[in-house]
Protein backbone atom coordinates (compact mmCIF):
# COMPACT_ATOMS: atom_id res chain seq x y z
CA UNK A 1 0.00 0.00 0.00
CA UNK A 2 1.72 3.17 -0.53
CA UNK A 3 1.87 6.30 1.34
CA UNK A 4 -1.71 8.69 1.78
CA UNK A 5 -2.62 11.65 3.09
CA UNK A 6 -5.92 11.49 4.48
CA UNK A 7 -9.51 12.13 2.46
CA UNK A 8 -12.37 13.54 3.99
CA UNK A 9 -15.61 13.97 2.14
CA UNK A 10 -16.87 17.88 1.80
CA UNK A 11 -20.44 17.05 4.22
CA UNK A 12 -23.43 16.17 2.01
CA UNK A 13 -21.40 15.46 -1.51
CA UNK A 14 -19.30 12.77 -2.91
CA UNK A 15 -16.43 15.03 -3.22
CA UNK A 16 -13.40 14.08 -1.02
CA UNK A 17 -10.45 16.10 -0.83
CA UNK A 18 -7.40 15.26 0.69
CA UNK A 19 -6.06 17.32 3.65
CA UNK A 20 -3.37 19.33 1.90
CA UNK A 21 -4.39 21.03 -1.26
CA UNK A 22 -1.93 22.96 -3.68
CA UNK A 23 -2.68 26.69 -4.11
CA UNK A 24 -1.38 27.94 -7.30
CA UNK A 25 -0.97 31.84 -6.90
CA UNK A 26 2.58 31.46 -7.87
CA UNK A 27 2.03 29.52 -11.02
CA UNK A 28 0.32 32.71 -12.78
CA UNK A 29 0.82 35.85 -10.87
CA UNK A 30 4.14 37.38 -9.11
CA UNK A 31 2.82 40.81 -8.68
CA UNK A 32 0.73 42.45 -5.91
CA UNK A 33 0.75 39.93 -3.53
CA UNK A 34 2.15 39.59 -0.15
CA UNK A 35 4.48 37.12 -0.07
CA UNK A 36 8.09 38.04 1.78
CA UNK A 37 10.29 37.85 -1.17
CA UNK A 38 10.04 38.61 -5.24
CA UNK A 39 10.10 35.84 -7.44
CA UNK A 40 9.78 34.60 -11.26
CA UNK A 41 6.46 32.30 -11.96
CA UNK A 42 8.06 29.00 -12.64
CA UNK A 43 9.06 27.42 -16.02
CA UNK A 44 6.31 25.04 -17.91
CA UNK A 45 8.67 22.03 -17.14
CA UNK A 46 9.09 23.18 -13.08
CA UNK A 47 5.33 23.49 -13.18
CA UNK A 48 4.90 19.56 -14.22
CA UNK A 49 7.14 18.80 -11.59
CA UNK A 50 5.39 20.49 -9.14
CA UNK A 51 2.36 19.16 -9.87
CA UNK A 52 3.77 15.77 -10.19
CA UNK A 53 5.28 15.82 -6.62
CA UNK A 54 2.17 16.89 -5.68
CA UNK A 55 0.43 13.82 -7.24
CA UNK A 56 3.07 11.85 -5.59
CA UNK A 57 3.02 13.18 -1.87
CA UNK A 58 -1.01 12.53 -2.34
CA UNK A 59 -2.76 15.65 -2.67
CA UNK A 60 -5.76 15.18 -4.40
CA UNK A 61 -6.67 18.88 -5.11
CA UNK A 62 -5.48 22.44 -6.92
CA UNK A 63 -6.63 25.67 -5.27
CA UNK A 64 -7.16 28.30 -8.05
CA UNK A 65 -9.12 31.03 -9.17
CA UNK A 66 -9.90 33.87 -12.18
CA UNK A 67 -7.69 36.61 -10.18
CA UNK A 68 -4.74 34.53 -10.18
CA UNK A 69 -3.47 36.07 -13.60
CA UNK A 70 -2.31 33.11 -16.45
CA UNK A 71 -2.48 30.35 -13.63
CA UNK A 72 -6.13 28.96 -15.32
CA UNK A 73 -4.49 28.80 -18.79
CA UNK A 74 -0.94 26.98 -17.71
CA UNK A 75 -2.80 24.46 -16.03
CA UNK A 76 -5.11 23.65 -18.66
CA UNK A 77 -1.96 23.55 -21.06
CA UNK A 78 -0.09 21.36 -18.36
CA UNK A 79 -2.95 19.30 -16.57
CA UNK A 80 -2.49 16.86 -19.75
CA UNK A 81 1.42 15.97 -19.21
CA UNK A 82 0.97 15.30 -15.47
CA UNK A 83 0.24 12.00 -14.21
CA UNK A 84 -2.72 12.23 -12.13
CA UNK A 85 -6.30 13.99 -12.21
CA UNK A 86 -6.19 17.10 -9.83
CA UNK A 87 -9.64 18.01 -8.33
CA UNK A 88 -10.35 21.76 -8.87
CA UNK A 89 -11.18 23.97 -6.06
CA UNK A 90 -12.23 27.55 -7.67
CA UNK A 91 -12.73 31.07 -6.98
CA UNK A 92 -14.55 33.70 -9.15
CA UNK A 93 -16.00 37.51 -8.51
CA UNK A 94 -12.41 38.62 -8.15
CA UNK A 95 -10.49 39.82 -11.36
CA UNK A 96 -6.60 40.96 -11.61
CA UNK A 97 -4.75 42.97 -14.05
CA UNK A 98 -1.52 44.63 -12.99
CA UNK A 99 -3.03 48.20 -14.42
CA UNK A 100 -6.42 48.06 -12.43
CA UNK A 101 -5.72 45.60 -9.49
CA UNK A 102 -8.17 43.72 -8.32
CA UNK A 103 -11.95 44.70 -8.93
CA UNK A 104 -15.01 42.70 -7.29
CA UNK A 105 -17.98 41.55 -9.30
CA UNK A 106 -20.92 39.41 -7.82
CA UNK A 107 -23.49 40.20 -10.09
CA UNK A 108 -24.75 36.74 -11.84
CA UNK A 109 -24.09 37.80 -15.61
CA UNK A 110 -20.26 38.32 -14.33
CA UNK A 111 -19.88 35.23 -12.08
CA UNK A 112 -21.52 33.43 -15.05
CA UNK A 113 -18.38 34.58 -17.43
CA UNK A 114 -16.22 33.94 -14.78
CA UNK A 115 -17.36 30.43 -14.51
CA UNK A 116 -17.37 29.77 -18.45
CA UNK A 117 -13.96 30.98 -18.80
CA UNK A 118 -12.79 28.46 -15.87
CA UNK A 119 -14.23 25.86 -17.44
CA UNK A 120 -12.76 26.79 -20.83
CA UNK A 121 -9.21 27.94 -19.23
CA UNK A 122 -9.08 24.47 -17.69
CA UNK A 123 -10.59 22.37 -20.22
CA UNK A 124 -13.11 20.77 -17.95
CA UNK A 125 -16.95 20.40 -17.61
CA UNK A 126 -16.84 19.80 -14.21
CA UNK A 127 -15.40 22.03 -11.34
CA UNK A 128 -15.82 19.76 -7.89
CA UNK A 129 -15.85 23.11 -5.39
CA UNK A 130 -16.28 26.54 -6.19
CA UNK A 131 -16.34 29.57 -4.12
CA UNK A 132 -17.02 33.42 -3.93
CA UNK A 133 -13.68 34.97 -4.03
CA UNK A 134 -14.63 37.82 -1.22
CA UNK A 135 -12.91 40.60 0.05
CA UNK A 136 -14.19 42.31 2.93
CA UNK A 137 -17.58 43.23 1.62
CA UNK A 138 -18.41 39.55 2.18
CA UNK A 139 -21.77 39.65 3.53
CA UNK A 140 -23.86 41.97 1.56
CA UNK A 141 -27.02 41.01 -0.95
CA UNK A 142 -24.33 40.43 -3.67
CA UNK A 143 -22.94 37.77 -1.78
CA UNK A 144 -26.17 36.48 -0.72
CA UNK A 145 -27.45 36.25 -4.53
CA UNK A 146 -23.67 35.17 -5.64
CA UNK A 147 -24.04 31.94 -3.24
CA UNK A 148 -27.93 31.32 -4.65
CA UNK A 149 -26.49 31.24 -8.33
CA UNK A 150 -23.25 28.86 -7.11
CA UNK A 151 -26.19 26.63 -5.48
CA UNK A 152 -27.85 26.57 -8.72
CA UNK A 153 -24.78 25.85 -10.27
CA UNK A 154 -24.55 22.74 -7.86
CA UNK A 155 -28.36 21.84 -8.62
CA UNK A 156 -27.62 21.54 -12.51
CA UNK A 157 -24.35 19.21 -11.46
CA UNK A 158 -22.11 21.77 -12.96
CA UNK A 159 -20.33 21.87 -9.78
CA UNK A 160 -19.86 18.99 -6.54
CA UNK A 161 -19.69 21.76 -3.89
CA UNK A 162 -19.72 25.57 -3.22
CA UNK A 163 -18.91 28.55 -0.20
CA UNK A 164 -17.37 31.31 -0.14
CA UNK A 165 -13.67 32.66 0.64
CA UNK A 166 -14.35 34.99 3.19
CA UNK A 167 -12.59 37.68 5.27
CA UNK A 168 -15.36 38.42 8.07
CA UNK A 169 -17.16 36.83 10.82
CA UNK A 170 -20.35 38.27 8.95
CA UNK A 171 -19.41 36.77 6.21
CA UNK A 172 -18.63 33.49 7.49
CA UNK A 173 -22.17 33.54 9.22
CA UNK A 174 -24.01 34.71 5.55
CA UNK A 175 -21.97 31.55 4.28
CA UNK A 176 -23.52 29.29 7.45
CA UNK A 177 -26.75 30.68 6.70
CA UNK A 178 -26.53 30.10 2.90
CA UNK A 179 -26.38 26.18 3.20
CA UNK A 180 -22.76 26.63 1.86
CA UNK A 181 -20.61 23.50 1.68
CA UNK A 182 -17.32 25.29 2.19
CA UNK A 183 -15.71 28.13 3.64
CA UNK A 184 -11.93 28.89 2.73
CA UNK A 185 -10.71 31.55 5.38
CA UNK A 186 -7.30 32.64 7.15
CA UNK A 187 -6.29 31.06 10.28
CA UNK A 188 -7.09 34.59 12.25
CA UNK A 189 -10.55 34.34 11.35
CA UNK A 190 -10.71 30.61 11.92
CA UNK A 191 -10.27 31.66 15.49
CA UNK A 192 -12.93 34.23 15.90
CA UNK A 193 -15.25 32.10 14.08
CA UNK A 194 -14.56 28.59 15.67
CA UNK A 195 -17.52 28.49 18.05
CA UNK A 196 -20.20 29.07 14.80
CA UNK A 197 -18.77 25.47 13.00
CA UNK A 198 -18.81 23.64 16.38
CA UNK A 199 -22.35 22.69 16.31
CA UNK A 200 -22.92 22.44 12.63
CA UNK A 201 -21.98 19.60 10.12
CA UNK A 202 -21.41 21.93 7.13
CA UNK A 203 -19.68 23.83 6.17
CA UNK A 204 -16.48 22.13 6.45
CA UNK A 205 -13.43 24.75 6.77
CA UNK A 206 -10.35 25.11 4.01
CA UNK A 207 -8.06 27.08 5.67
CA UNK A 208 -5.63 28.96 3.27
CA UNK A 209 -2.25 31.04 4.29
CA UNK A 210 -1.40 28.65 6.89
CA UNK A 211 2.03 29.87 6.83
CA UNK A 212 1.29 34.18 6.25
CA UNK A 213 2.01 33.49 3.02
CA UNK A 214 5.56 32.39 4.11
CA UNK A 215 6.27 34.85 6.45
CA UNK A 216 6.20 32.82 10.09
CA UNK A 217 8.69 30.64 7.94
CA UNK A 218 11.27 32.81 7.51
CA UNK A 219 13.59 32.70 11.05
CA UNK A 220 13.31 28.77 10.48
CA UNK A 221 12.31 28.21 13.95
CA UNK A 222 8.87 27.05 13.15
CA UNK A 223 8.52 23.81 12.05
CA UNK A 224 5.47 23.97 8.91
CA UNK A 225 4.63 20.39 9.43
CA UNK A 226 3.83 21.22 12.66
CA UNK A 227 1.65 24.30 12.23
CA UNK A 228 0.03 22.39 9.68
CA UNK A 229 -0.70 19.50 11.91
CA UNK A 230 -1.75 21.64 14.52
CA UNK A 231 -4.47 22.85 12.38
CA UNK A 232 -5.80 19.93 10.81
CA UNK A 233 -6.52 18.50 14.60
CA UNK A 234 -9.39 21.17 14.45
CA UNK A 235 -12.62 18.80 14.03
CA UNK A 236 -14.19 21.59 11.72
CA UNK A 237 -10.76 21.81 9.28
CA UNK A 238 -10.94 19.48 6.54
CA UNK A 239 -8.70 21.05 4.72
CA UNK A 240 -5.30 23.23 3.79
CA UNK A 241 -4.46 24.88 0.68
CA UNK A 242 -0.44 25.65 0.58
CA UNK A 243 1.17 27.77 -1.73
CA UNK A 244 4.51 26.60 -2.84
CA UNK A 245 6.47 26.33 -6.37
CA UNK A 246 9.38 24.36 -4.68
CA UNK A 247 9.18 20.54 -4.53
CA UNK A 248 11.36 20.30 -1.58
CA UNK A 249 9.06 22.70 0.41
CA UNK A 250 6.15 20.25 -0.62
CA UNK A 251 8.15 17.43 0.50
CA UNK A 252 9.21 18.85 4.02
CA UNK A 253 5.81 20.23 4.91
CA UNK A 254 3.75 17.22 3.37
CA UNK A 255 5.83 14.01 4.07
CA UNK A 256 5.67 14.26 7.80
CA UNK A 257 1.70 13.69 7.73
CA UNK A 258 1.56 10.86 5.28
CA UNK A 259 0.68 7.54 7.33
CA UNK A 260 1.60 4.28 5.47
N1 LIG B 1 -9.20 32.67 -1.06
C1 LIG B 1 -8.36 33.65 -1.08
O1 LIG B 1 -8.72 34.84 -1.08
C2 LIG B 1 -6.93 33.31 -1.09
C3 LIG B 1 -6.03 34.30 -0.80
C4 LIG B 1 -4.74 33.95 -0.77
C5 LIG B 1 -4.37 32.65 -1.03
N2 LIG B 1 -5.26 31.71 -1.33
C6 LIG B 1 -4.90 30.31 -1.65
O2 LIG B 1 -4.16 29.79 -0.58
C7 LIG B 1 -2.89 29.34 -1.08
C8 LIG B 1 -1.88 29.53 0.00
O3 LIG B 1 -1.71 30.89 0.27
P1 LIG B 1 -0.29 31.57 0.19
O4 LIG B 1 0.48 30.95 -0.91
O5 LIG B 1 -0.51 33.04 0.18
O6 LIG B 1 0.31 31.28 1.62
P2 LIG B 1 0.98 30.09 2.45
O7 LIG B 1 0.59 28.74 2.01
O8 LIG B 1 0.76 30.50 3.86
O9 LIG B 1 2.54 30.34 2.16
C9 LIG B 1 3.12 30.08 0.93
C10 LIG B 1 4.52 30.63 0.95
O10 LIG B 1 5.29 29.91 1.92
C11 LIG B 1 6.48 29.43 1.32
N3 LIG B 1 6.77 28.11 1.87
C12 LIG B 1 5.99 27.02 1.82
N4 LIG B 1 6.60 25.97 2.44
C13 LIG B 1 7.80 26.43 2.85
C14 LIG B 1 8.91 25.83 3.54
N5 LIG B 1 8.87 24.55 3.91
N6 LIG B 1 9.99 26.60 3.82
C15 LIG B 1 10.02 27.91 3.47
N7 LIG B 1 9.02 28.54 2.79
C16 LIG B 1 7.91 27.80 2.49
C17 LIG B 1 6.20 29.34 -0.16
O11 LIG B 1 7.41 29.57 -0.86
P3 LIG B 1 7.94 28.47 -1.92
O12 LIG B 1 7.14 28.68 -3.15
O13 LIG B 1 9.38 28.86 -2.07
O14 LIG B 1 7.76 27.12 -1.29
C18 LIG B 1 5.20 30.48 -0.38
O15 LIG B 1 5.86 31.67 -0.72
C19 LIG B 1 -2.65 30.17 -2.34
O16 LIG B 1 -1.74 29.56 -3.22
C20 LIG B 1 -4.04 30.23 -2.90
O17 LIG B 1 -4.32 29.07 -3.64
C21 LIG B 1 -6.54 32.03 -1.34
Amino acid sequence: MGIKLTHSKISNTNISLSEIGLGTVKFGRNTDIKYPKPFDLPSDNDLIKILNTAAELGVNYLDTAVAYGVANQRLGKLLPKVNKKFKIVAKIGEHYSSQSGSVYNFTRSSLKGDFEKLLEELDLNFIECLLLHCNDNDCGDDIKDGLKFLKQLKQKGLIGAYGSSCKTKEGVMLALDSDSDVVMIEPNLFSETQKLFDDCSNPNVIIKKAFSSGNILLNQKVNPSEVLKNYLEEKSILSIVIGSINNSHLRQNIEPLQKK
